[in-house]
């Protein structure tokens, strides 16, 4: 089978040749597409693939349909919104993700974040200690409850709103839990977001929410931008001098009129650490090469 590692930011050259060595090694080609500007690349390279091997890169119905011979697209990590799940279950393609994979790495981000941000950018002048402070996962996945251990790590209060996992999950893990979404935001001195963008979940963090946080609040998104209200975070940082918001995932409208209460890195970057990438790297050849050779369909999303 011809198998395409499509990512528009590459993976760790460890990575590469790791996912070449298990699926070479299982009989199958390796193509390589790193680094493409265009969509145009992407169509023409998916002509001819059984299967596919991404990271954020699209998957649209355009894909798709320039794909006539592909049965599988493995998203090596744990966001999969960035895949049109219809066209392809349309056609029978398997989609499957990587989950935890590259979770340390995102949850070690999302802490480096908070850190930076209570010490001013790591500008000179006094900031404060995580120590003491209130920690609130929104969602209580792999990455949220990475960011949870860590937390309590530095001394934090840690609570956690997630309607799917149970409460004795949290209680293993000495993690308070709270019942509704307000609860979580206005007791939050820090707030780690770790939902997915479905149509639930998009526009959903705004204004109330974040004007509910104590005062310094800082909010954390290492999760999407799509998540964000952007209107709704403009608002609560105009009204309120102490709120701040950090995040991986640049905002669609400019925030730098806020200064130093605002930051967010030029590229999205949870994930990019080698480690990440090889873990979810090989992890996604893994589940393909046992995908052609068994059917083994274990983390299909599109099911
Ligand atoms: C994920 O969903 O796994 C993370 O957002 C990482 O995305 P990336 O592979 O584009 O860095």
């Amino acid at each position: 089978m011809k198998i395409l590692l499509a990512t528009e930011k590459p993976f760790a050259a460890e990575a590469v040749s790791g996912i070449k060595k298990i699926l070479e090694g299982a009989g199958h080609e390796v193509a390589l597409l790193e680094k493409y500007s265009d969509v145009a690349q992407l169509l023409a390279a998916v002509a001819d693939v059984e299967a596919m091997i991404i990271r954020s890169d699209k998957v649209t119905a355009e894909v798709v349909a320039a794909a006539p011979k592909l049965k599988i697209v493995v998203r090596a990590g744990a966001g999969y919104d960035n895949v049109d799940l219809a066209a392809c279950t349309r056609r029978g393609i398997v989609v499957m993700n990587t989950p935890g994979q590259n979770s340390n790495a995102v949850a070690e981000l999302a802490l480096g974040l908070m850190i930076f941000m209570a010490r001013g950018q790591f500008t000179p002048g006094t900031g404060s200690e995580l120590k003491g402070k209130t920690l609130g996962i929104h969602a209580y996945g792999n990455v949220g409850r990475l960011v949870a251990l860590l937390g309590k790590g530095f001394g934090m209060h840690v609570v956690a709103f997630d309607p799917f996992v149970s409460p004795a999950a949290m209680d293993v893990d000495g993690v308070e839990r709270v019942k509704t979404i307000e609860a979580l935001y206005s007791r939050s001195n820090y707030l780690s977001l770790h939902i997915p963008a479905t149509t639930e979940t998009k526009g959903s963090i705004g204004y109330d929410l974040l004007a509910s946080m104590p005062n310094g609040g800082t909010l954390v998104n290492t999760a999407r931008k799509e998540v964000i209200d952007e209107q709704g975070l403009a608002k609560a940082l105009e009204e309120r001098a102490d709120l701040k918001y950090a995040t991986d995932i640049a905002p669609d409208a400019s925030f730098e009129q806020f200064g130093k209460r605002f930051f967010a890195t030029s590229k999205k970057m949870g994930a990019e650490t080698a480690e990440a990438n090889i873990n979810a790297g090989l992890a996604a050849a893994h589940q393909i090469a046992d995908f052609f050779a068994t059917g083994n369909t274990k983390f299909q999303v599109n099911k």
